[in-house]
């Protein structure tokens, strides 16, 4: 879905996801495994406060297993504890409510000291920049399918809190924060992996962007996938080679470098040419 965000927009949506965090213990904060830095709210830190707070680092699964455990690492130096999820196939979920369990002992346990004798479920809150996989992880978590709400800040209905086991309970529409998009990396790694939407960008300046990446940091699948000896230095040479293997051509068998750059991104999103990250830590 395209959403537009403009700076009302913004400030609606971040003052909706403070409003939730008054009704929760604790945050999980959702981002793509692939751009764990990108995929990011620029102000979450100063949103979520002091609240505790997990790190998800979804679809792991279409991520470079070596650069996430190099994430994880990264994380935990700075206190932040990341797990790595699949939300689609539910790996990696269940210790999502184990790891919350943890964070919050300190703050249940208190609850018993003052003569609270079954303290309620843990309530939290999902957040994160939209199609990251807030919907799925939900679903995943509720072991049933909720209906998705529009991903326009804004759009409202009376919330619900739905049960996982005995001891979480989620808020069941999940706060919706902006990427941090003034910033032209950031957006061409949001569009290279698919977070926004290819009408938002100039798809040959998105498919150059990945083509460059590609070329210093997973060499030999770009060479294993588009069948080159080596990798041209010019990107237009680049572009005419795969052109030229994969048939990209327009009239007068001229490559069409549209068709190029859809390919590209194409085989980068279906995992054609594996699990790939575009952070590095
Ligand atoms: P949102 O609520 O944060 O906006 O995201 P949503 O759950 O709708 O997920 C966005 C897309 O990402 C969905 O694909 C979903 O299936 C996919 N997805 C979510 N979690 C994971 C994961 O852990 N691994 C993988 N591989 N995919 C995941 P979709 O509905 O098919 O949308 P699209 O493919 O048409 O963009």
């Amino acid at each position: 879905m395209t959403i537009q965000w403009f700076p009302g927009h913004m400030a609606k949506a971040k003052r909706e996801v403070t409003e939730k965090l008054k009704l929760i213990d604790i945050v999980f904060e959702l981002v793509d495994a692939r751009i764990p830095i990108s995929s990011r709210n620029p102000l979450i830190d100063e949103i979520v406060a002091n609240k505790p707070r997990i790190m998800l680092l979804n679809k792991a699964d279409m991520a470079d297993p070596d650069v996430t455990k190099q994430w994880i690492d990264f994380f935990a130096a700075q206190q932040i504890e990341a797990l790595a999820i699949d939300s689609q196939s539910g790996a990696g979920v269940k210790q999502i409510v184990e790891v919350a369990k943890e964070k919050l002992r300190p703050k249940f346990e208190k609850m018993l000291a003052k003569g609270i004798k079954r303290p309620r479920a843990m309530r939290a809150l999902i957040v994160g920049i939209p199609n990251v996989g807030k919907s799925t992880l939900i679903n995943r978590l509720a072991g049933k399918h909720i209906a998705k709400t529009g991903d326009t800040p804004g759009v409202t209905k009376a919330q619900q809190w739905i049960k996982v086991g005995k001891e979480l309970e989620l808020l069941d529409t999940p706060g919706i924060l902006w990427p941090k998009f003034e910033d032209e990396e950031v957006g061409l790694k949001l569009a290279t992996t698919g977070a926004i939407k290819d009408t938002i960008l100039n798809l040959q300046d998105v498919a150059v962007y990945a083509l460059r990446f590609l070329a210093i940091y997973y060499p030999d699948r770009l060479k294993e996938r588009y069948v080159l000896s080596h990798i041209p230095e010019d990107i237009v040479q680049l572009f005419d080679e795969i052109g030229k293997k994969r048939g990209c051509l327009a009239a007068g068998g001229v490559v069409d470098y549209d068709k190029v750059a859809e390919l590209v991104l194409r085989d980068i999103r279906t995992e054609k040419l594996g699990r790939l990250s575009f952070d590095r830590p």
